[in-house]
């Protein structure tokens, strides 16, 4: 891969753990299409299920595993080549370095899953520093990842050209994820909810309601479908993710919501009028 580098055309890593879908597909065609953009080069794929952005009591044992259909879908989606490294690769005995960063990863999702954002960095920096390519593709729907990947380039000028990927969905609106396939058949109906919420959310901000309103009704919406348990609604700048007092600007509506022991997550940009 490196000798791809320096040679023709450039190269962009698409890092995933596995248990692809559209969703994931759709991050290797954004890749694609950046690649053309610049006289064409390689996809890279990586398959690692990264244990140090679980937590203990989190579910990497049960994270959803199926090698063989990845790489079928990766074979007729045209990328490549594909990195599977083992845990043994990537986390060598006496290893002492992380990256962290700092603030964003400690608000939102990071003060649910303390640690999360911390093994995320740290192992796509590992994953940049082995494939060495030009640009990466990260989905929107995990919205906080995506910022921390880009204030992480950004603050240790890695040279790396983030590109963003909209969130791809299911036909009732359910954004895609390899978790969707832990949710029972009365789960997975009741799981567009938070689709439906979010639309209603982002209409609300751009007829002018206030933040107080619209939590209100995401709460109200949510918790009429009772399999789902709210874990947080957060509404913030869409682009720092800072607190807001009011709605002026962008906003990112944030949604995590668990259905039995699944978390699911979802997000939308909303603009006011
Ligand atoms: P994973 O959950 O496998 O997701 C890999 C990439 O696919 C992420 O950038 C994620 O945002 C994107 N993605 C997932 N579902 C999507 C959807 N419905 N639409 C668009 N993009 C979607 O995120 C991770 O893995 C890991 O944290 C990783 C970045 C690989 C580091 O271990």
């Amino acid at each position: 891969m490196r000798d791809w580098r320096l040679g023709q055309g450039r190269v962009a890593l698409v890092p995933t753990m596995g248990a692809l879908h559209d969703g994931h597909l759709a991050l290797v065609a954004a890749a694609r299409a950046w690649l053309e953009t610049q006289g064409g080069g390689r996809v890279v794929t990586s398959i690692f299920v990264n244990p140090t952005q679980f937590g203990p009591n989190e579910d990497l044992a049960t994270y959803p595993r199926d090698e063989e259909n990845d790489l079928a879908l990766l074979r007729k989606a045209g990328c490549d080549a594909v990195f599977l490294p083992t845990v043994a690769d990537i986390y060598r005995p006496g290893a002492q370095t992380v990256v962290e960063v700092t603030g964003l990863s400690r608000m939102l999702m990071g003060r649910l899953r303390p640690g999360h954002f911390r093994g995320v960095a740290t192992v796509v920096t590992k994953l940049f520093n082995i494939v060495q390519p030009h640009a990466a593709a990260f989905g929107e729907k995990d919205y906080q990842q995506l910022a921390v990947i880009r204030r992480m380039v950004a603050d240790l000028d890695v040279p790396v050209q983030i590109l963003p990927v909209p969130t791809v969905r299911e036909a009732d609106g359910l954004a895609m994820s390899s978790r969707n396939r832990r949710l029972s058949p009365a789960q997975r109906a009741a799981a567009p909810v938070l689709a439906r919420a979010l639309d209603r959310a982002a209409r609300m901000v751009a007829e002018g309601a206030g933040l107080a309103a619209i939590r209100a009704e995401l709460r109200r919406m949510i918790r009429a479908e009772p399999l789902a348990e709210i874990r947080s609604i957060d509404i913030r700048d869409a682009d720092d993710l800072s607190r807001i007092a009011s709605i002026q600007r962008p906003v990112a509506i944030l949604l995590a919501v668990r259905f039995g022991d699944v978390l699911l997550i979802d997000q939308r940009v909303a603009h006011p009028k």
